[in-house]
């Protein structure tokens, strides 16, 4: 019997909220299901601009199990193709790099940045072969706050539009964004479903438990507030005292001083702002149902030491990332467990630090996309 299914918080006006079903953890058809209705049809992040800056440009990205080619052309404007031969389909690129054409290692037709067929061999001897009908497969590409998203979706809207005022209010903490440098990237795997690791990122009802450096040491707990709304979460903190001391910020450098940020974009991004004005992106990369790759790239430009951030970064992969590692795999193992199915969300009154609604909110958005009820 399930009896979780029939609480009710009988303090509030509130239904108690109840966790999505554990099967959409563990069964591979719903992963293909969340791969068909989510990531194939919402904005996902890419890069910074500053990885492709020159005419010639190319990167090479992927999204499960689709690969794609970003390119800047001679007219300095971005795009990003299926990274597929329109011949007999072989792949183009492979890693980063700069180049005049993208020529095939097959039977080398060659495109142009901008995507046109440049030469196709012996077609010249073909009949009815149109050079100009052929053309690399492009998909929507929206930049955003420096940031390059791609949609698969031909119609979606754009990033910008659904996203409101986030835009404006990122370029408020971080004005010189555009021009921010990588300076490294940590890569965690974690052997859960995506929906664990992106869930466990929306809450900081966890934080006392499990990352006692960070609220002792990095950032204030009790200020720590999660606030959705549409397709994003927004959480905003200050910076520990003892964290700004010790990292020298300057605090007129980033737009908020001490102030902490993140903007987390569904299904699978978060951009943040540490004091100072450090910036960081936390990818969270599904693979299979229960293989997720949890990118976090660290970001400065010129006016922060480089030596900072990677302290951050080691700080940050040492603790919070090691410790969120420990938990993802454990929820998933006990997903798996004959023994659980759903679960009560605590979402108090005042969407407190310890309150769970950025779960509830990303799990409601999970449910509208894949039109589940319970
Ligand atoms: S498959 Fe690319 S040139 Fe033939
Ligand atoms: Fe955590």
């Amino acid at each position: 019997m399930n009896y979780q299914r029939s609480v009710t918080n009988p303090s509030s006006e509130e239904k108690l909220l109840q966790s999505v079903p554990s099967r959409y953890y563990t069964d591979p058809a719903l992963f293909q299901q969340d791969k068909e209705k989510i990531f194939y049809r919402t904005w996902q992040y890419m890069a910074h601009v500053s990885e492709v800056v020159q005419p010639g440009d190319f990167i090479t990205r992927r999204i499960i199990d689709q690969e794609f080619v970003i390119t800047r052309d001679n007219d300095g404007k971005l795009h990003c193709f299926y990274n597929v031969c329109q011949h007999r389909g072989h792949t183009l690129t492979k890693g980063d790099g700069n180049c005049k054409l993208i020529v095939c290692p097959y039977h080398a037709w060659s495109y142009r940045l901008d995507g046109s067929l440049n030469i196709a061999r012996n077609a010249e001897n073909v009949p009815g072969f149109d050079k100009s009908a052929i053309h690399l497969n492009e998909v929507q590409l929206e930049e955003f706050c420096g940031f390059i998203f791609v949609n698969m979706k031909d119609d979606a809207p754009s990033l910008k539009g659904m996203t409101g005022d986030l835009e404006q209010e990122i370029l408020e903490y971080v004005p010189y964004i555009r021009d921010l440098r990588m300076v490294g990237e940590t890569l965690l795997n974690h052997s859960c479903n995506w929906k664990v690791t992106t869930e466990n990122f929306n809450e900081c009802y966890h934080c006392a438990v499990v990352h006692k450096t960070y609220i002792s040491k990095m950032v204030a707990l009790d200020k720590y507030r999660v606030i959705p709304n549409g397709i994003t979460l927004r959480h905003y903190s200050v910076g520990h005292p003892k964290e700004v001391a010790a990292y020298k910020y300057d605090p007129l450098h980033g737009g908020k001083g001490d102030q902490f940020a993140t903007w987390y974009i569904w299904p699978n991004v978060a951009i943040s702002c540490f004091p100072g004005g450090i910036v960081s992106v936390r990818h969270f990369r599904p693979l299979e149902v229960r293989k997720t790759v949890y990118a976090y790239q660290w970001f400065r430009d010129a006016a922060t030491p480089e030596q900072d951030v990677k302290d951050l970064m080691q700080r940050h992969h040492d603790t919070n990332g090691m410790e969120d590692l420990a938990i993802v795999n454990g929820v998933q193992e006990g997903l798996e467990s004959n023994g659980y199915d759903i679960g009560p969300l605590l979402v108090d009154r005042e969407r407190s630090e310890k309150s769970e609604h950025g779960v509830a909110h990303v799990q409601a958005l999970y449910r509208e996309a894949i039109g589940l009820s319970v």
